[in-house]
């Protein structure tokens, strides 16, 4: 079984992703560790128990990671994913944070990284905070991971979040850079433009949420306000750029799960910017060898989209 910790802010992309990763027979979940992000780390960890509630996993172990960025300022995602996370529609029965681990989300990485050497895929689909200070905790964690996957940053100057960053990135800069720059390991990562690009077609969504299961309706509820904002013109034309549906957080997982999802990639340093007016939290993506980096990320270009449906349809049975 394939060993796997995500670092989750969980968002309405970061609950579909947990969701295929539960529906896959051959992962393990170790932990799902929370950071801030989308919306504040309360709330982060509230969903993630309810996401889990839904799909009859609260034995896996939740954590409370870092309720703030290193340095930035905080900033959450409410537009889209709505003021609580899920697209605003509370569950009186959500299950209560007494069920978080006691072990910080930090610790417990450096721990469960280290007890499974050589073994551990650590997904990230948040700010990179929780990551960035594991590192600082245990300089020889990357070493001993088998391989990173990352939802974030971009390679075409196009951003979500600012005019060209993108909102993990955006959200902190420096616990980013820190990772980019110290995680020595295999580290594939499903950028902004790519997720744009593979983005799923309407329709499919339609049919997806169309299911009659708990979990299909509880990812219909959560979805709602996100997809209507993600369908309004404005949004297409300017932020995706006319693509469909891309459930970020999902590529990074589902590549994670799959070795065989991602049909073509690239491979090339990347460094973030921290400074700049207008770009601060940007990709630096390293073309023409500039930065002298040993280590390169291999980028994500294109996705088998029939494999990933599929393994979306698996999640809401
Ligand atoms: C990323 O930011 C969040 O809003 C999503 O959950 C995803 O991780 C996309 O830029
Ligand atoms: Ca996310």
């Amino acid at each position: 079984k394939k060993k796997l910790i995500i670092d989750v802010d969980t968002g309405v992309d970061d609950a579909m992703a947990i969701m295929v990763a539960l529906a896959n027979p051959d992962v393990e979940i170790l932990g799902i560790t929370c950071c801030h992000g989308n919306t504040p780390l309360e709330n982060v960890l509230k969903n993630t128990l309810r996401v889990l509630k839904v799909c009859n996993r609260l034995d896996i172990p939740v954590y409370r990671g870092c309720s703030k960025p290193l340095l930035a300022r905080k900033q959450h995602a409410g537009d889209y994913h709505g003021k609580d996370g899920l697209g605003d529609v509370p569950d009186p029965d959500a299950p209560g944070l007494d069920l978080l681990q006691k072990k910080n989300a930090v610790q417990a990485m450096v721990k469960l990284v280290k007890d499974n050497a050589g073994e551990v895929i650590l997904v990230a689909t948040a700010p990179l905070t929780n990551l960035a200070v594991a590192v600082q905790l245990d300089p020889s964690l990357p070493k001993k991971l088998k391989a990173l996957y990352i939802m974030g940053g971009n390679t075409e100057s196009r951003g979500n979040t600012t005019v060209c960053g993108e909102f993990n990135f955006v959200a902190d800069p420096e616990a980013a850079y820190i990772v980019l720059d110290r995680y020595t390991c295999p580290t594939y990562m499903a950028t902004w433009e790519f997720t744009c690009r593979n983005s799923l077609p309407w329709s499919f969504c339609d049919t997806w949420l169309a299911e009659s299961t708990l979990k299909a309706d509880f990812m219909k509820k959560i979805s709602s306000l996100s997809r209507t904002k993600a369908q309004s013109a404005d949004y297409q034309k300017e932020i995706t750029a006319g693509t469909g549906f891309n459930s970020c957080d999902v590529y990074a997982l589902a590549a994670a799960i799959d070795d065989t999802l991602i049909t073509e990639s690239e491979e090339v340093a990347v460094a973030v910017e921290l400074e700049g007016t207008y770009t601060r939290g940007m990709m630096v993506v390293d073309y023409i060898q500039k930065l002298k980096k040993d280590h390169k990320a291999i980028i994500m270009k294109k996705v088998d989209l029939e494999k990933l449906k599929q393994m979306l349809t698996n999640a809401l049975k």
